[in-house]
């Protein structure tokens, strides 16, 4: 394992004591998950089911022995558990790298608490190194990336890819990050947009951050 798979294990072996155990849980995507689910795959905590963001994760979850249900049969959920391509110091995210944005925001809006794990890396501000993935409607294509170009952006559809939903995303350069919040709704309001990448709205509650100095938890003051 390289040094950032090892922060992310240990960013996921910490963000295990939000686990509540006898309730649902929500998963996310990506390898921080990932190391997630094999941590809970070891200690074998008691679940009711887990409710997850992407089709990956679910079978990962079920080869692990756990049960998996559908959000429209589970309600709200007690805890949230995923990973950010980048956060800053407001526990803003830029999330959709692996292509899950849309049940992601779905479950991070619908969750009390959201665990964020992530290695020391993906701290920056502002936002925006990262190219933010917006998710789109085929036939919209065209017509959001115009919109994104108005906003300042340069979006780029990513190649070959399709998410869960069976939609296209674009990957949008150069925006101006710094009011996240504003930009995240400018970018929600153009017709053709699925989601957006931007957790400005409903940031993490907890960020768990594992680096060279070992790892740190904090909560955001609301
Ligand atoms: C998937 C995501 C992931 O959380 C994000 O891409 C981070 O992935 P990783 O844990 O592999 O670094 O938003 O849509």
């Amino acid at each position: 394992m390289n040094t950032q798979e090892q922060a992310k294990r240990a960013a996921a072996e910490a963000a295990y004591e939000f686990l509540v155990e006898d309730d649902y849980i929500g998963i996310g995507t990506g390898s921080t998950v990932n190391h997630f689910i094999d941590v809970m795959a070891e200690r074998k905590p008691s679940v009711r089911a887990c409710v997850s963001s992407s089709e990956a994760s679910s079978a990962k979850l079920k080869k692990a022995g756990f049960e998996v249900e559908e959000l429209n049969d589970t309600g709200n959920l007690p805890v949230y558990f995923d990973g950010a391509d980048e956060v800053n110091r407001h526990f803003e995210l830029i999330k959709g790298g692996g292509g899950a944005l849309t049940r992601e925001k779905i479950i991070a809006s619908v969750s009390r608490r959201f665990v964020c794990m992530v290695d020391a890396s993906k701290h920056v501000d502002p936002l925006g190194k990262f190219p933010l993935p917006v998710e789109v409607i085929e036939m919209g294509r065209s017509a959001v990336a115009r919109q994104l170009v108005k906003l300042g952006g340069s979006p780029e559809l990513r190649p070959n890819v399709r998410t869960d939903n069976g939609n296209p995303v674009l990957d949008v350069y150069n925006l101006d990050l710094s009011n996240a919040i504003a930009m995240e709704d400018a970018i929600n309001a153009i017709p053709g947009v699925v989601t957006v990448g931007l957790f400005a709205r409903r940031p993490a509650d907890v960020l768990v951050t594992a680096g060279d100095n070992g790892v740190e938890t904090r909560s955001r003051r609301r």
